[in-house]
């Protein structure tokens, strides 16, 4: 059966823990011997983009690339036909998109072709693995099983990010406490919907409270691809939802920071945090690559 990485929530616990196992087994490098991959980005990206090119090249296959604009999904030509075309060529195609029901339409319209989201407006899966890897290096000398009881609090505006890192952390045994202010927090529903895991989450506003004895405190921009028409707006809302030195120090003695990157410093993140002693951002970059590692072999069927 084809396999697809479109959410966290689409993955059994079972299929979690395959992809974050095989993130840091050794790699074949034959696994995409000679086999070409579609990286698609309808938004810019740095970390995404250098993770999945490294990856494939890494496991014997070649990626070939393609901005939004040149494809031009739904406006050059439907979603459909683009997947159609590249199942032709392709076998795997890792997708960027403005809408996350560009995804879903683009695995039903080509069967046999791996559909994996390198982010969507609902849901950042890649990076949630990454963000696992990270965690469970910091805190359980890396076993990804041994996060049960951990406390993790998001502050800030409530992202794909936010989502993927929910499902994935409280399905592994975490407690996640997400502060943001109303209009900004996580909504029921969706493809990527955290609010279905029960009591491992919890949405509070207040940003002390998502902070106070975390073990783990992560934020992403308070204004995401395609909202930059809202952006004074997000900035005035989301003022009082800085990860800064005073927030971090309500955190537990052993709290580790995240950001998925790119931070908007002075924003949403302080200069001092994010350079300081207990920021891990640089090694969650690292483990985008692992992660894609994992991802990657896991469509394989386990490498
Ligand atoms: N974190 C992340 O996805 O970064 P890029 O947008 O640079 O890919
Ligand atoms: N929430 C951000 C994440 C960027 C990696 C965005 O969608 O722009």
């Amino acid at each position: 059966m084809t396999r697809h990485l479109l959410t966290i929530d689409a993955l059994s616990d079972g299929e979690l823990l395959e992809v974050l196992d095989l993130a840091t087994a050794p790699l074949d490098p034959t696994l995409y011997e000679d086999e070409p991959v579609a990286l698609v980005f309808e938004h810019p990206s740095l970390r995404t983009r250098a993770a999945a090119t490294v990856a494939v090249h890494q496991l014997g296959g070649w990626p070939v690339e393609f901005t939004g604009d040149e494809i031009g999904l739904d406006a050059r030509e439907s979603a459909e036909d683009v997947a159609r075309t590249l199942a032709e060529t392709f076998a795997v195609a890792a997708l960027r998109v403005r809408r996350h029901g560009v995804l879903e339409r683009v695995r039903a319209a080509a069967g046999g072709l791996s559909v994996v989201n390198l982010l969507s407006d609902a849901a950042h899966p890649t990076q949630a693995v990454a963000d696992v890897l990270t965690i469970a290096e910091a805190h359980a000398g890396g076993d990804v099983r041994g996060l049960a009881g951990l406390r993790v609090g998001y502050v800030g505006d409530a992202t794909n990010v936010t989502r993927s890192l929910a499902v994935a952390l409280c399905r592994l045994g975490a407690s996640v406490v997400v502060a943001a202010p109303p209009g900004y927090q996580l909504t029921p529903g969706g493809p990527e919907d955290a609010l279905a895991l029960g009591p491992a989450l919890r949405l509070v506003s207040d940003p002390r409270e998502a902070a106070r004895g975390a073990d783990v405190l992560y934020t992403d921009t308070w204004v995401s691809m395609g909202e930059e028409a809202e952006a004074r707006r997000r900035r005035e809302d989301l003022a009082d939802y800085r990860v800064d030195e005073a927030l971090v120090g309500l955190a537990s003695e052993r709290c580790v920071v995240l950001h998925c990157l790119p931070a908007h410093r002075g924003d949403e993140v302080t200069d001092g945090v994010l350079d300081g002693a207990r920021s891990r951002v640089w090694r969650q970059v690292f483990h985008r690559r692992t992660a894609m590692l994992g991802v990657l072999a896991w469509l394989k069927g386990g490498g």
